[in-house]
């Protein structure tokens, strides 16, 4: 039997999950929003129950997986609720606002026996599997180059006068209200996942920050970052440059994984443009002196994320995302902040 799932959330990033499980044949029971607007097309089109009110769609026995894709700030209170209720949740990124609270909703989930995912979807980009497959061939790993430049417009001199980036005098910026924070909370915190995903759970790490001037929002965040793998060298930026990246589209991002046997090199394209745009993979392999390139066409990572969190739920499994995942960056974020601010190194103790 297909799981009914409820979405809570039907801003931009829940196209990508309606998309997905449109694909999947999964049954969507409930659709909400606090902006009626938002989920009534996605009601009609999947034939969902509409509310405003979340706690309709918790109460519905049927209901036995919950998608939290509402801005950030939101996530811990709805995610708490939805463990309780008894659902299995799938949360996008980030998944909370702090490492504190994060650690909350995974010790609840543990406590529970809840089966939960945050949604970094960049795992399940076809050249990051693949990598992720071929790490073994690298022997011992012992740097990587990981950063994203992403092209958020001309905004480094000045507070832009309106829109996304603008920060009001003694207010709050849209990307801060949305997302919880700048290019760290924004692009970089997928990469912060990705480097747990390749090379394990961070030990310490040396972070350098630079804030907009007069905003409330960062547009750099770079930290040397010592894993159980070697040393990553990360970085994550806004940018102005229009024609940059490897489909000159101003779509900088790529990671290095260097090893004593091969290195492999991932050039993603632009996130939310993966339907028409393809990342490229390259591994080089050290005994055969040859270079494969893997090009995979455009695929949504949003299909294979939402095709293994539903698989494992449906057989009642956790399987290989660790429940920790949105702890796990929100820990890193924290601690990129905190050495920023200090300017000294910081140990990383992992608190679950
Ligand atoms: N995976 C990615 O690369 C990626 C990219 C963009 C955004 N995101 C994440 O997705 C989440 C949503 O971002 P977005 O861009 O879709 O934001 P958005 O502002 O476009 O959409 C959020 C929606 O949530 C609704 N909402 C807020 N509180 C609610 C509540 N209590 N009950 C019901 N609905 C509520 C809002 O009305 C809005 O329609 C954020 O956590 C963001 O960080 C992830």
């Amino acid at each position: 039997m297909p799981i009914q799932t409820a979405i809570i959330g039907c801003g931009s990033i829940s196209r990508f999950h309606f998309a997905a499980l449109e694909k999947m044949k999964a049954p969507i029971r409930w659709v909400c929003d606090l902006n009626e607007e938002a989920a009534r097309p996605y009601a009609e089109k999947f034939g969902a129950r509409d509310t405003r009110d979340y706690q309709q769609a918790l109460a519905d026995p049927q209901v036995e997986v919950v998608s939290v894709l509402t801005t950030s700030s939101t996530h811990k209170r709805i995610c708490m609720e939805a463990i309780g209720a008894g659902k299995a949740v799938i949360c996008e990124k980030t998944l909370a606002e702090n490492a504190e609270d994060a650690l909350e909703i995974v010790r609840l989930a543990q406590e529970k026996g809840t089966i939960f995912y945050t949604s970094y979807m960049k795992r399940f980009m076809p050249a990051v599997v693949k990598a992720k497959e071929l790490l073994p061939r690298l022997g011992t790993i012992f740097s990587t180059y990981i950063r994203t430049y992403q092209p958020w417009g001309d905004i480094w001199e000045s507070n832009p006068a309106e829109g996304f980036f603008h920060t009001p005098p003694g207010g709050v910026s849209q990307v801060v209200k949305s997302y919880g924070g700048g290019i760290l909370v924004c692009g970089g915190s997928h990469l912060l996942d990705l480097i747990g995903f390749f090379l394990g759970r961070p030990q310490r790490l040396y972070a350098k920050m630079v804030q907009a001037g007069g905003r409330d929002y960062d547009l750099l965040a770079a930290a040397l970052i010592e894993t159980p793998n070697g040393v990553a060298h990360y970085e994550a930026a806004a940018h102005p440059l229009k024609k940059i990246g490897h489909l000159r589209d101003g779509w900088d991002e790529r990671i290095e994984i260097n090893g004593t046997g091969g290195r492999i090199e991932i050039l993603s394209a632009l996130w939310d443009q993966v339907y028409h745009k393809d990342s490229l993979l390259m591994h080089y392999d050290e005994a055969s002196g040859t270079v494969t390139e893997y090009r995979y066409g455009p695929v949504s990572p949003f299909e294979g994320a939402l095709a293994f969190f539903h698989d494992n739920i449906g057989r009642g499994v956790q399987g290989t995302q660790p429940i920790t995942t949105g702890y796990d960056v929100d820990e890193l974020i924290g601690q990129v902040k905190r050495s920023a601010a200090t300017g000294q190194a910081v140990d990383i103790e992992w608190k679950i």
